[in-house]
């Protein structure tokens, strides 16, 4: 199989799929970056070998199915490509319309992208019935669910066949529409946001935001706490992106996260966002 970008999603994909013990191509833009790939997954290989939850010989393993490439077309004999590109229309059309040329009838073409149209990418090949999304949650070779999206082209088939691979990698796969946000970003992207809303509706403290949904609905993680481990950025992009597929106005991003943004309050990554977080704690 192939993962064509190695950044946070793909690296964390083609970790998933070298561990299910299936040879992966992992495509990067230069070496560098598919080293700083490669790189990753020894790091997070390594902290499993620490903490016994594989051998070191697993590890190994891992790795060795592993092949770095920058050029598109050594993806030729996969069987199925996941593209984790950044969250753009036009460089996702140019991976696919490349894809398109490249890979054998047969394969499996599937995406990452989190809000954009899966029908709409699919428009830049000759065979949208091989278009699928495979949506993976960040990070992901901890989070289970793989959102598996099937457009009105997708062949029935094929959609088994991905939803078949997800389970075969450990996931836990959720069959879905291609509708904006799908499952898990249309229900908690309103509600994260409506969380932040509360803070200065009610007078309430981010901590106290974050007691009252622990200790009153049983969450196991704060809102406040949850945004800042999604980076404040990543969740005002995609809270835009819902706010404009769906015209909804609760879906946009409070002016709260939007001064957060602006003064470089990222979360976690950054040290800072509704909590402070040492290098320790990122
Ligand atoms: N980060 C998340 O929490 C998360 C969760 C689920 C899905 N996603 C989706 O996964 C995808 C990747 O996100 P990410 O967070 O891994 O991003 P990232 O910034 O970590 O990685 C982006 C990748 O895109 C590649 N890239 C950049 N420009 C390119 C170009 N012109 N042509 C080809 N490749 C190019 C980079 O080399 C890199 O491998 C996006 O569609 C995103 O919406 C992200």
């Amino acid at each position: 199989m192939g993962v064509v970008g190695l950044g946070t999603m793909g690296a964390g994909i083609a970790q998933v799929c070298v561990q299910a013990g299936f040879e992966t191509i992992g495509r990067e833009v230069s070496d560098d970056l598919g080293e700083r790939g490669r790189s990753t997954i020894d790091h997070y290989l390594s902290r499993g070998v620490e903490k016994a939850r594989l051998s070191q010989q697993d590890k190994d393993a891992a790795l060795a199915r592993l092949t770095l490439v920058t050029d598109l077309g050594e993806l030729a004999g996969c069987d199925l490509v996941i593209e984790a590109v950044i969250e753009d229309l036009a460089t996702k059309h140019t991976v696919f319309k490349e894809l398109d040329e490249i890979v054998g009838a047969g394969a499996i073409l599937a995406t990452n992208t989190s809000a954009l149209s899966v029908t709409e990418i699919a428009t830049a090949t000759n065979r949208p019935e091989r278009v699928v999304g495979m949506h993976f949650f960040n990070p992901a070779p901890v989070l289970k669910l793989v959102e598996v999206v099937r457009t009105e082209q997708t062949s029935p088939e094929l959609f088994d066949a991905a939803y078949e691979f997800s389970q075969r990698i450990g996931k836990e796969p959720i069959a879905c529409n291609d509708t904006p946000g799908f499952v898990v970003n249309r229900i908690l992207i309103p509600l994260l946001n409506d969380c932040v809303r509360v803070i200065d509706e009610a007078r309430v403290s981010p901590e106290d935001v974050d007691r009252a949904m622990t200790f009153g609905a049983n969450w196991p993680i704060g809102p406040c706490a949850l945004i800042d481990l999604i980076g404040i950025d990543v969740h005002v992009h995609a809270s835009e992106a819902l706010a404009g597929a769906l015209g909804e106005e609760r879906m946009a991003p409070p002016p709260r996260l939007r001064e957060m943004l602006e003064e470089g309050k990222l979360g976690r990554k950054s040290g800072h966002g509704f909590f402070s977080y040492s290098a320790s704690t990122k």
